[in-house]
């Protein structure tokens, strides 16, 4: 039918077009992955609402493009004590150095993640935060550390990010079809911490022998129905649940009714249930103590929370039962108690397998944590769920979490895994992912444990997959079965010269585990190797290994 008029025509656009919209950057300093998640979330939302936006890792930044910046957010985790995420660190020292330009160009805002269990809590985002503020640049709103459950806070901070930004803005919205389209491109399936993934156990098998001192679950779960994927290099959190027996331990201690109905967030349950799935009970962290110190008038906790040296060495494995025994009675009731609380934190796992090979599965290769202070077995809150109560058929709450550092590389670029213990974990993913790929680079693992007899982890697969070539060589260091410790490094050193003809050939190193004693060791022999093998000193070594990290051919995943 012809109605003699376009009723669709285009409005024509007033003045707009000469205003440019306004240009935002997000860079994200990410270790596990969470920073990174938040970075194209908040991106996607911006670009929804017309803006230009470039999300970027780091260590893709290209420093040249700070002159050009017009906006830039920045979202940091804090690694460990106080340290910026691998993928930080380059950026970090650059805007630390001589060579940083002045920014009174840019408008900036910084959103920083940490755990407020660590010292040095969010640290990374203060320093970036102190930095743009130094060379120039104005903050459009006040930074915001978020603590380990940080939906909430963040989401606070980019709401008012958003309102500065649109302030004034002029942005081409996108069109209808448009928008569409960006919302589809965003997958169904989010899960979240908030929103899990109910798995349930297909597996569990203890790796260790018998007469061990470790105990290493092997653990299967079912990916079926989820639409989850995952690469090699990622991981996976489960949503723990607290020990019913340490549960009614604290309750008895703190003389409450376990049948106390108390709220949380927007949750109204009994205490007991609280305590068991909703909150924290066996970290001892600074600002949960200072909140609880309110409710007694024992000077000695006071003391303890103002000599940081005594906070650490008392918080350092301990938990709530020894805070109520130590420093109690507390003027309290349930809920007052509750809520000096933190929500119980997700505990995130290296994947031990291929998506490639294993479709709807994800692995996970566990280590049961347990240990002794002032005479009380201490356990690990996840891992000895997992390894002491939960079941096949049982279901665990997941989401995966994809790793912005720890990457396989193309096909053919050699490998170097270096992964004691648990820190095997990714490298049955990477080799399973290389198998299945028919992948041509060569791949060489340092393993190592306690013993050879019941400590050799995956040792049937990791010897199948020598015999056929999959894995090139593989070294093992078995630290307990002679006078001398015999550990991972030591074989590096062995077989120093052709580790660094594989680094020249240009392969990529991974480092797994521990972080505090092997990754360092680690570290320090790759130093030494290259000096020695490279005929150069050992500051020269430090920088062709700092380069090898910028050029993401050195990556970890320590804990
Ligand atoms: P140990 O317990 O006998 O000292 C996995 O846990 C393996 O890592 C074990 O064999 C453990 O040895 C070893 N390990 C401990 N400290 C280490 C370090 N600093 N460097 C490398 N491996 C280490």
């Amino acid at each position: 039918v012809q109605t003699g008029q376009n009723v669709s025509a285009p409005v024509a656009l007033p003045v707009q077009e000469a205003t440019k919209p306004k240009n935002i950057t997000i860079l994200f300093a990410s270790q596990t992955g969470i920073a990174q998640g938040l970075a194209k979330k908040y991106g996607e939302q911006l670009k929804e609402l017309g803006f230009e936006v470039n999300v970027s890792s780091m260590s893709d930044f290209k420093t040249n493009n700070l002159k050009k910046l017009d906006h830039l957010l920045v979202i940091a985790s804090t690694h460990g004590e106080g340290e910026p995420p691998d993928n930080a660190i380059s950026f970090h020292s650059f805007l630390q150095g001589k060579r940083a330009p002045k920014l009174n160009h840019v408008k900036f805002a910084v959103l920083s993640l940490g755990d407020s269990s660590y010292e040095f809590f969010c640290q990374t985002g203060k320093d970036f935060d102190a930095f743009l503020e130094k060379l120039g640049a104005e903050r459009i709103v006040d930074r915001v550390d978020c603590d380990l459950d940080f939906d909430e806070p963040a989401s606070k901070w980019f709401e008012s990010v958003k309102e500065k930004l649109q302030q004034g803005a002029v942005v081409q919205s996108l069109s209808e079809k448009e928008a569409a389209s960006t919302v589809l491109s965003v997958p169904t399936t989010e899960y979240s911490r908030k929103n899990p993934f109910h798995a349930e156990i297909l597996e569990k098998i203890n790796l260790n022998g018998q007469g061990s001192n470790k105990e290493t679950i092997h653990l299967e779960l079912s990916l079926e129905e989820s639409g989850l994927t995952y690469e090699p290099g990622d991981s996976l959190a489960i949503i723990p649940t607290n020990n019913e027996k340490l549960v009614s331990a604290l309750i008895t201690s703190l003389g409450f009714d376990p049948k106390k109905q108390v709220k949380v967030g927007d949750e109204t349950v009994t205490l007991e249930s609280a305590l068991i799935n909703l909150l924290e009970i066996t970290v001892l962290s600074k600002p949960v103590l200072e909140k609880i110190a309110q409710y007694t008038s024992n000077e000695e906790l006071q003391q303890l929370l103002s000599d940081r040296e005594k906070f650490k060495e008392y918080s350092y494995g301990r938990d709530l039962i020894d805070v109520v025994e130590t420093f109690g009675p507390f003027n309290w009731d349930a809920q007052q108690f509750v809520d000096t609380l933190r929500k119980i934190p997700a505990r995130q796992y290296s994947i031990s397998s291929s998506q490639t090979a294993y479709p709807d599965e994800v692995h996970l290769t566990i280590g049961a944590v347990r240990y002794e202070v002032d005479g009380r077995e201490r356990l690990g809150v996840c891992s000895t769920q997992v390894a002491d109560q939960l079941e096949v058929g049982d279901k665990v709450r997941v989401y995966v979490q994809h790793s912005p550092n720890f990457k396989l590389p193309s096909d053919e670029t050699p490998i170097i895994m270096i992964g004691p213990g648990t820190g095997i974990a990714p490298f049955r993913s990477f080799i399973q992912e290389r198998e299945e790929r028919g992948a041509e680079g060569k791949s060489w693992l340092f393993f190592g444990d306690q013993h050879f007899v019941t400590d050799f982890l995956y040792q049937t697969e990791l010897q199948r997959w020598v015999k056929d070539g999959v894995l090139t060589k593989l070294n093992v260091a078995f630290s307990r079965d002679q006078e001398e410790k015999v550990y991972v490094q030591h074989k590096m050193l062995a077989h120093a010269k052709e580790l660094y003809s594989w680094l020249q050939e240009g392969a990529v190193v991974y480092v797994c585990g521990d972080k505090d004693h092997m990754a360092k060791d680690v570290h320090e022999t790759l130093i030494n190797i290259i000096a020695e093998q490279g005929n150069q000193t050992k500051e020269q070594a430090e920088e062709y290994l700092a380069n090898l990290q910028k050029e993401k051919r050195y990556q970890r995943d320590v804990y």
